[in-house]
């Protein structure tokens, strides 16, 4: 079990007093990766890959060391990792590197954020790639074998989502990479909201590709990873080329380095690439396991609370063991912006509201144009806040509608 009662001591976030239930949006930051960013600028504030000074070499090591802990949180080797932005500039990275041709198909899911969505449907539009958009069912299952009638010969890529960012459905992600490559073809899962929560392992996965964002586990905004299986990456072209990513120059000619540093272009995040790595420790030092068991309690309590407001609907499986930690509702005819203003002042209770980048899904699965309120828990919510979530909205539901 977690120590719930310490780990929030770490977040200065919390002092405020308020309910933070919007982690899926983005996560708040400890104290440990708040000092480890403030190091950097303090103590060793040089440019990396570039100086031999010792300031120089120190700010290398700790941008390396912290490439190094984000490959341990999902089990790749170091040079796997792509340090990016975040989970979309990752997608955009295999989506524009993979040099897809007219007539090669791409095959998608309606669950995903836009992120892994729209770079699809430009695809199609620039080179006339083919996309299949496999559909859920009204809870967001996916069933195996849309997959298998959407894969076909032609399909270069399969790119689906780890978690839901809206229903917390965990797609069947290992038995479609299978799937995906006795087809040949390959395979991106989005991470953004799987990482954060659960032990994530590339090797059991089977999958090529995983994107996911620092400031969704703990860390920073402004740093991500992308991991590319290593014998995929000569196949993948760098979505930015220039300074720090060339092996030779001359007047007319370039020849790319090998590996991660191919794909990193200019003067990259560094304190917030040191910040997702500490990140990354702290996650590991709690231990996945518990962060996710911890998750999977709070769950039940909001799954089975929900239920109980009056007019609430719930979107998404009612079964705790079939979501991960994310929850969309809508109450009686309340516009969900209005609902979510109403909760933070009435209770301090911050919650996000909308279509939650995942238009798609609303429009086709729920049929919700205006779309959802989202709560979302993490390792240092509590079960209070959960009490506080569900009697500000019953106490809404009873006194305003
Ligand atoms: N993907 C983030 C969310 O779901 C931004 O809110």
């Amino acid at each position: 079990m977690l120590d719930t009662e310490s780990i929030r001591k770490d977040f200065p976030f919390l002092r405020q007093g308020c309910i933070y239930l919007d982690s899926t949006a983005t996560s708040l930051t400890p104290e440990p990766v708040l000092n480890k960013m403030l190091e950097y600028y303090r103590e060793y504030r040089a440019n990396i890959e570039r100086g031999i000074y010792k300031a120089a070499q120190i700010a290398t090591d700790a941008f390396e060391g912290a490439r190094a802990e984000i490959a341990r949180l999902i089990n790749a080797k170091p040079e796997e990792i792509i340090l990016v932005r975040n989970t979309s500039e990752g997608i955009n990275l295999v989506a524009s590197g993979q040099g897809l041709k007219k007539g090669d198909r791409v095959v998608t899911t309606i669950l995903e954020h836009h992120s892994n969505f729209i770079v699809w449907l430009r695809a199609r539009k620039r080179v006339g790639a083919e996309v299949k958009v496999v559909m859920s069912d009204g809870e967001g299952f996916l069933d195996l074998s849309d997959f298998e009638r959407a894969i076909n010969g032609r399909t270069r890529l399969v790119a689906v989502t780890h978690t839901s960012n809206v229903l917390g459905v965990r797609p069947p992600v290992k038995e479609i990479v299978k799937m995906a490559h006795d087809k040949g073809a390959l395979v991106l899962v989005d991470g953004a909201q799987s990482v954060p929560h659960t032990k994530v392992d590339v090797k059991a996965l089977g999958c090529d590709f995983l994107a996911f964002s620092g400031h969704k586990m703990c860390g920073p905004t402004g740093a991500g990873a992308l991991y590319i299986r290593e014998d995929l990456q000569e196949k993948i072209e760098p979505l930015c080329i220039g300074g720090g990513t060339i092996e030779d120059v001359g007047i007319d000619h370039y020849r790319l380095r090998q590996g991660p540093s191919r794909y990193e272009a200019g003067t990259p995040a560094i304190a917030e690439v040191i910040g997702m790595g500490a990140a990354a420790s702290y996650l590991m030092e709690i231990g996945m396991p518990n962060i996710a068991a911890h998750d999977a309690s709070l769950t039940k309590k909001v799954l089975e609370g929900l239920q109980e407001v009056p007019s609430l609907t719930l979107y998404g499986p009612k079964d705790p063991r079939k979501r991960a930690g994310i929850f969309s509702f809508n109450l009686g005819r309340f516009h969900p912006h209005d609902l979510a203003v109403a909760l933070d002042a009435a209770a301090g209770v911050m919650v996000r509201s909308g279509h939650h980048c995942a238009l798609p899904l609303h429009k086709h699965i729920l049929k919700l144009d205006s779309g959802t309120v989202r709560a979302s828990v993490y390792l240092y919510n509590t079960e209070q806040d959960v009490e506080v979530l569900l009697s500000a909205l019953s106490e809404i539901s009873k006194t305003m509608l």
